[in-house]
């Protein structure tokens, strides 16, 4: 029988309860499957500070290193906000881990389930037909660029003492730029063959590179996709106002984080966005919210983003497209059956079909 390792990281909020739903679905794949999945957990984000005293302590990184894929739930919390420089954060953990083991192309579906289409603030003709897939560069751009924070004269207020300043920067090689663009358009030639590149190249220097590097990718090697340039303000517009007219769309770091919140928005509920972030030698699996930690404990979060991250696992770092289709399947007959967590039940959702994070796990299992 075929054994993958995987590496947990429960991280903080509302991550434990999740990561556990997704455990549990996988044990029932490879049960049906017959394969073998083995589990080793690790310390990230602010559990990890507050054991550590680092967000990404060194063992977490090998375990993530040597596993053939990683599940990760989420971080952050209340409890590590802050904005002191010198004080260590949560989401260092998951930047670390993103640069750690070179997963630089993340990649989010935005699809519509049919028994959601209402939960959606947009009207249903709108979203009818919504199927993009955000690939975002992860390893670049603003998130990793020089950045610091000074006292000095120029930041000085009326009374001449000297003021506080900062800078972050946003930097991009070519090479950073032509892998992300391969991997975007062999996405493309996979669905239907059109690619959006996202940027701001009437304003950005590191937009202008993007936007010359994509097309020279795309007139050597892929002149069979359709591509469009759009500037980001204009991208922001458009997928709230024609949202099914995109495919894939590419961007850098920064602008991919924001659109593919919005993006997600456009499905109901962040709770419904799973992201699958991949290098060259291994991939990390995550729901693309965050830790919640106003409802965490209390055994009502949304664990659909992190099964869907599983589901995304197994399509992409075991090539068990089946199972992942089954997985799918099996989420589309429970959400079709009326069963809602909280987060996105609507009006015509019965009392006794709302239900908590377990319970939705079960029923994942219970249709596969
Ligand atoms: C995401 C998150 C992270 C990001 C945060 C938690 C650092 O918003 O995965 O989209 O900005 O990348
Ligand atoms: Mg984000």
């Amino acid at each position: 029988m075929t054994t993958y390792n995987i590496c947990l990281l429960p991280g903080d909020g509302i991550g434990p309860e999740i990561i556990a739903e997704g455990v549990k679905v996988l044990d029932a794949i490879g049960a049906k499957y017959g394969v073998g999945f083995e589990y080793e957990k690790a310390l990230i984000g602010g559990i990890a500070i507050d054991e550590r005293g680092t967000a990404l302590p060194d063992d977490t990184l090998a375990i993530a290193k040597a596993a053939d894929a990683v599940l990760l739930a989420a971080v952050g919390g209340y409890k590590w906000d802050t904005t002191d420089p010198n004080l260590p954060r949560p989401e260092q953990g998951l930047l670390g881990i993103r640069k750690g083991l070179g997963l630089y192309t993340n990649l989010r579906p935005v699809q519509i389930f049919q028994a959601l289409s209402e939960a959606s603030t947009l009207k249903p003709s709108v979203i009818d037909g919504v199927d993009m897939m955000i690939v975002r560069e992860l390893t670049g751009g603003l998130y990793f660029g020089m950045r610091e924070r000074f006292y000095d004269e120029e930041g000085a207020g009326a009374d001449g003492k000297p003021g506080q300043r900062a800078y972050d920067t946003l930097e991009y090689r070519e090479y950073e730029i032509e892998r992300i663009a391969r991997q975007a358009f062999e996405i493309a030639r996979k669905r239907r063959s059109k690619v959006s590149s996202v940027d701001k190249a009437n304003v950005l220097e590191t937009s202008r590179l993007w936007r010359e590097i994509v097309h020279d990718i795309h007139d050597r090697d892929y002149a069979d996709v359709e591509l469009e340039d759009i500037l980001v303000d204009n991208c922001a517009m458009q997928l709230i106002n024609r949202p099914a007219d995109f495919d894939v769309v590419v961007t850098e770091n920064m602008f991919g984080d924001i659109l593919s919140d919005e993006a997600a928005q456009i499905t109901g509920s962040l709770g419904m966005l799973a992201s699958a972030s991949l290098g060259d030698s291994t991939a990390l699996y995550e729901p693309s919210h965050g830790s919640a930690p106003d409802i965490a404990g209390k055994g009502i979060a949304n664990p659909l983003a992190q099964i869907m991250s599983v589901e995304m696992m197994l399509r992409y770092s075991f090539d068990m497209g089946v199972a992942a289709d089954d997985i799918r399947r099996s989420i589309t007959s429970v959400l079709d059956e009326g069963w809602r967590t909280r987060d996105i039940a609507d009006a015509a959702t019965t009392s006794d079909h709302v239900v908590g994070t377990v319970a939705m796990g079960d029923l994942v299992v219970g249709h596969l």
